[in-house]
């Protein structure tokens, strides 16, 4: 049993078809890649996984068990995180405010609720030192980080809460090089602890070199599901682009 399938899942906005019965799934410490064009419909693949919006058919589970009912919020406390592309820091906020935004952890004094700052920032330095990332300074407001430092925050912030599944919708789109590798480790990392990683990227190069599988969606469909160490930037680039449909096409057509 994977440990998240999707199922036909079907999407339209307004008379727009976005997805039409896609098939996607993820297991324990696998990474999988969802690439293809602008508009193919990977990001809103995903947001229907986290519950931010509603399918208009087909199902997904988690160990097995539906989610589709499940809220945005249960889901999150299931252990599915996704990082978006925007990163949705506070830049004016530091690196431990960012990794609890929303979900402070707090004391109780004399009956009253506070945000407990100090565990906030013991937390907050030791996902950063598990993550093995390079941060500035702590209390800095992460608006003043470069790319990759920014992105080690968002990613801190996932894993602080134990997600079983950490989704990436262009984790490496705006980085450096070198701290495009240090992402790349990242992703390494979180499947050798058994967290199931999909990762959104146009970087091919990225996606071959740290990916186990590959789904290509192509305007709305899934259009190959390829094992990294069994395909090539052709056949990837050839899904994305259609050409394996245009070639049958025309093979067709030539057979008249
Ligand atoms: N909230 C929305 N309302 C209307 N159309 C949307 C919305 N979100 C995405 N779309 C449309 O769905 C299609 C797929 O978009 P998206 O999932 O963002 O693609 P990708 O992430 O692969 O670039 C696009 O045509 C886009 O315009
Ligand atoms: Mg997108």
């Amino acid at each position: 049993m994977s440990l998240l399938e999707i199922k036909g899942v079907e999407k339209s906005f307004g008379p727009v078809n976005v997805l039409h019965g896609v098939d996607f799934s993820v297991d324990r410490g696998e990474v999988v890649g969802l690439v293809g064009d602008n508009g193919a419909g990977k990001s809103t693949l995903m947001k229907i996984v986290t519950g931010m919006y509603t399918a208009d058919g087909g199902d997904i589970t988690l160990d097995g068990q539906s989610i589709s009912d499940r809220t945005p919020g249960e889901r999150r406390r299931m252990g599915i995180e996704m990082i978006y592309q925007d990163l949705a820091l506070a830049r004016q906020q530091d690196v431990a405010a960012n990794i609890f935004l929303g979900r402070e952890p707090t004391r109780s004094v004399l009956g009253m609720r506070f945000v407990d700052r100090s565990a906030m920032k013991r937390d907050a330095q030791a996902m950063i030192d598990r993550l093995g990332a390079r941060l500035p300074a702590i209390n800095r407001p992460v608006g003043s980080f470069s790319g990759g430092q920014q992105q080690s925050v968002a990613i801190a912030r996932a894993l602080t809460f134990e997600p079983r599944i950490v989704i990436m919708d262009e984790p490496t789109a705006a980085l450096a090089v070198r701290e495009v590798q240090s992402v790349l480790d990242l992703i390494r990392q979180l499947s050798a602890d058994g967290i199931g990683v999909i990762l959104i990227s146009h970087r091919l190069n990225d996606v071959l070199s740290v990916t186990d599988r590959i789904v290509v969606l192509n305007h709305g469909h899934a259009a190959a599901n390829l094992k990294t160490a069994e395909t090539d930037m052709t056949e990837v680039v050839s899904a994305i682009v259609g050409g394996g449909d245009m070639a049958e096409a025309a093979a067709h057509e030539a057979r008249g």
